[in-house]
């Protein structure tokens, strides 16, 4: 017996090595953590349980049956992030550079099945040079594999993918079909094709970080989510998304202790200023209205004309979409389009309800937005608000024009509540706009025609830019004092805890891809 147990502990101790002391060391030098390090820091201790240890591929190709190694370059199992139940896969980039073969492939497929039966986050750790070169098209057979179940646990568990490594080729499309991206600042990259094949293709010389490093992919294509200076920053990162979130679509978000105090927050009456023409920064009321520091943003580099983020109100878990009248007057365009209904579409799919805060000159002119598709881009946004099921809640701070009026969460789309600040501006435009073109004849015809505008112009203020018309009409269910808006949404969540709405039955939706 004790031989036997013998045995058993050498291919355990073989397996925790990896690809040996040298190659760690190098993984070490890149500033890099080894895969079982990432799962120590991501898991509380001594949760983890392995699952897959001893296995190892089958190929013969290429030398491979002499570079055997326990894992076959992926840590695979489960095991707890603040109490709670994670599957987690992480690559070994010391085993044959992290790469994914027909073995490394069937046991993160077996992660992901044990998450979808279990309904608990699956968590990628990506550190891998892509497909086994060796190992030919069973490689990519792997990754398709993967692909189909990212797809089908695409809103039945959360899925969160961190980039510590490279990740190229079609191995990017695991992490993009995941719902939240996390990469690691200057030691990861994401592209479809390397710096070499762009420079024969197109000849732009370009590095693998400018190409696909973290920075590019946070402000310019928005792929990641996140990014972190470090790899322990990142799975700090990483816990702090997951706790906001539930374990499956079934289930509600864990609630954190809050007790009610005094929550009238006066500072919120001076934050819009005199100047409707002036910018302020939306975060001010986010932090003003949720609980303590609980604001989590979310692609905060890219599309900065729209706010996204968690936190919570009350100690439970909300989704905040916001205009952000700081960058591009918070106009609504191609990429905050796309930004804002991919979280609208992960708070809903994950029962998480959505407070909206409205301040929006309508969606931007040009004939880059027209080119590049507003029509089908902006439609994105008014297709996930309008979907949502989730309770629902606007708060208009100012302006409130046109289309956008209507895309913002609106009573029409399916809002729950509406509640305007008596700053709002409800209205098909502004009032120099307006005025501009209702009275162009009689601008034209009068002696003084730029007074005259400033009389129309006047005019149509009066008439519209305020939330009295809108709420006359019921649009808006109730004009509040700005320094109320927490009271008042404290209340409102909690009136609509219980809320049940279908939709329609249908296979699916075709949202405007
Ligand atoms: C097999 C690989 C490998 C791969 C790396 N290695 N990538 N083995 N298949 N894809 C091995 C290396 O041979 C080396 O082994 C060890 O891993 C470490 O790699 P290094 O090159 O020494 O590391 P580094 O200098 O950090 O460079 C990392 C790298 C480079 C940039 C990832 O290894 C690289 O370019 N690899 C090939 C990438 C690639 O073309 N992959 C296929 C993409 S196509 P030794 O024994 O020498 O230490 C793809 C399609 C997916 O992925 C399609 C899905 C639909």
């Amino acid at each position: 017996m004790n031989d036997k147990i013998q045995l058993l502990q050498d291919k355990n101790e073989q397996a925790l090595k990896g690809g040996g002391e040298k190659r760690i060391e190098s993984q070490h030098k890149k500033g890099k953590l080894t895969a079982r390090e990432r799962i120590q820091f991501l898991l509380d201790e001594g949760s983890f349980q392995e699952v897959g240890k001893l296995v190892t591929h089958r190929s013969t190709n290429f030398g491979l049956d002499k570079q055997k190694f326990y894992g076959d370059g992926v840590v695979t199992g489960y095991g707890r992030v603040n109490g709670r139940l994670v599957y987690v896969f992480s690559q070994d980039f010391t085993v044959l550079g992290g790469s994914l073969a027909e073995a490394h492939a069937e046991k993160i497929c077996k992660i992901m099945d044990m998450a979808m039966k279990n309904g608990a986050p699956v968590i990628g750790l990506n550190d891998s040079g892509g497909a086994r070169i060796q190992e030919g098209v069973v490689s990519l057979g792997g990754y398709a594999d993967i692909f189909y179940r990212n797809t089908m646990a695409s809103g039945v568990v959360p899925q969160l993918s961190a980039i510590l490594g490279p990740c190229a080729g079609g191995a990017v499309y695991s992490p993009a079909l995941t719902d939240f991206i996390l990469m690691a600042e200057n030691t990861s990259y994401m592209f479809v094709t390397g710096p070499n094949v762009v420079k024969t293709v197109t000849h732009e010389e370009v590095t693998s970080e400018e190409l696909g490093g973290a920075m590019t992919h946070a402000s310019k294509s928005g792929v990641t989510h996140f990014t972190a200076p470090n790899e322990v920053e990142l799975i700090h990162q990483l816990k702090q998304l997951l706790s906001y979130m539930p374990q499956n679509c079934e289930e509600e978000s864990p609630v954190y202790p809050y007790e009610l105090g005094n929550e009238v927050r006066p500072k919120l009456n001076g934050i819009i200023p005199e100047n409707p023409n002036q910018p302020y920064d939306i975060r001010d009321v986010i932090s003003e209205v949720v609980d303590g520091e609980s604001f989590f943003e979310v692609h905060k580099e890219y599309a900065e004309n729209i706010v996204v983020g968690f936190a919570r109100i009350g100690g439970k878990s909300i989704g905040v979409v916001a205009n952000q009248p700081a960058v591009l007057a918070g106009v609504l365009d191609i990429n905050s389009s796309k930004k804002g209904a991919r979280f609208v579409r992960f708070c809903d799919a994950f029962n998480i309800p959505l407070l909206v805060f409205e301040d929006v000159p309508g969606f931007l002119p040009g004939t880059d937005q027209e080119w590049n598709g507003i029509i089908s881009n902006g439609a994105k946004l008014l297709f996930a608000f309008s979907e949502a099921t989730v309770p629902r809640i606007t708060v208009i701070t100012r302006k409130a024009y046109g289309g956008a009026y209507d895309v913002m969460n609106s009573k029409h789309i399916g809002a729950d509540l509406n509640f305007a600040w008596p700053t709002a501006e409800i209205a098909v435009m502004g009032a120099k706009g307006a005025a501009e073109i209702i009275f162009r004849k009689e601008i034209a015809e009068s002696e003084d025609p730029s007074t005259k505008l400033a009389e129309k112009e006047q005019e149509y203020a009066e008439m519209f830019a305020h939330p009295y018309r809108a709420a006359e009409r019921g649009y808006v269910d109730e004009v509040i004092i700005p320094e109320n808006t927490r009271t008042k949404l404290l209340d409102a969540f909690k009136m609509l805890e219980n809320k049940v709405e279908h939709l329609p039955k249908k296979k699916h939706s075709n949202i405007p891809l």
